[in-house]
């Protein structure tokens, strides 16, 4: 059919919604999370910051179940439309970036940069073409979300309520958010070194062990500063990738290996943590990259990576 369809994003204050429409005004998909219980429990209003990480939330199930109802693709759709104003600025932003991206992902071009960050792998490499990766950085210890399970497991985070049902590292990410990321001073390796190499393992048990001898912690108890160590590690994490990234981009800006306007594919299950994508961002931003962060559902173990 010749019909045109539009894809619409809206998060201009507390509400996350999509829909897909038709010309003619047929609404062919729909679906909407509402934040308002969580701010008024929490807060008796709307509070922006929230607002905004709540969208960074639902935002992809929420675009995937209008188009899983109108059973179209978001390659199917003639234009993405989001709403740029009135509203709150952290929650326009946040569906404008998303919309940008999508926009992006309907074609993305070799070669683009992609980092996997996942449980059992960290890497920077430059995608050529399908199965052709130059390799530019690598783990050369533990993989970052094995750090982060580990350091969960040694502060005891499944104990808490809220993060009984959580990984490790979504554990940490939920307790960083109370903490101060400056309390503890990790060492941050291979700064120094011009490479674009990754190490995780061991950088945070040293603070760790010294703070439960300090207060006299046995094992099943909780530390006092739980929070101050959740969110210095996840600085000292974001730091390394983050700096390594940068790195990377001057590598490949040198050496020719990226087009003017570059895109790069963030993946793995630490993908999914929302300070760390927020920053790596950021880094994008400087570099003029469009930054791509496939569903959740993708970045982890899956079979449609192998079909493909
Ligand atoms: O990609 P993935 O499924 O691992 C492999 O198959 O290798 O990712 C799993 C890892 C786990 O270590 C888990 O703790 C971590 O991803 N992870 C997170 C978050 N959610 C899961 N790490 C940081 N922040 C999160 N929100």
């Amino acid at each position: 059919s010749t019909r045109r369809i539009v894809l619409g994003i809206e998060t201009s204050c507390d509400d996350t919604g999509a829909a897909v429409v038709d010309e003619n005004g047929h609404v062919l998909g729909e679906a909407l999370h509402s934040q308002m219980n969580t701010h008024v429990e929490k807060y008796g209003g709307i509070h922006p910051v929230l607002a905004r990480d709540l969208h960074a939330e639902n935002i992809g199930p929420i675009v995937c179940e209008a188009l899983r109802q109108a059973n179209i693709k978001v390659q199917d759709c003639d234009a993405i439309a989001v709403t740029i104003k009135p509203g709150f600025l952290l929650s326009l932003y946040e569906g404008v970036k998303y919309a940008q991206r999508l926009a992006a992902d309907a074609g993305i071009d070799f070669p683009f940069l992609v980092m996997l960050a996942s449980g059992g792998h960290c890497l920077l490499a430059v995608a050529k073409d399908i199965n052709d990766y130059l390799l530019i950085g690598k783990g050369l210890d533990n993989a970052p979300g094995d750090a982060l399970d580990k350091v969960a497991r040694s502060l005891n985070l499944r104990l808490l309520p809220q993060c009984a049902r959580l990984p490790g590292g979504a554990a940490i990410e939920t307790m960083a958010k109370k903490g101060d990321p400056r309390a503890f001073d990790f060492p941050t390796p291979q700064f120094k070194t011009p490479n674009c190499d990754f190490m995780f393992s061991s950088l945070y048990y040293k603070a760790m062990l010294r703070e439960e001898k300090k207060h006299g912690i046995k094992p099943g108890e909780i530390l006092p500063s739980v929070a101050d160590i959740c969110a210095s590690v996840q600085y000292n994490m974001t730091l390394q990738l983050v700096r390594k990234l940068q790195r990377a981009f001057i590598f490949c800006m040198k050496n020719k290996l990226l087009p003017d306007k570059p895109s790069m594919v963030l993946s793995g299950g630490v993908a999914s943590n929302l300070y760390i994508r927020r920053n790596i961002q950021r880094v994008c931003d400087d570099f003029d990259c469009t930054l791509v962060c496939p569903p959740p559902k993708l970045c982890t173990d899956n079979g449609v990576m192998i079909a493909w």
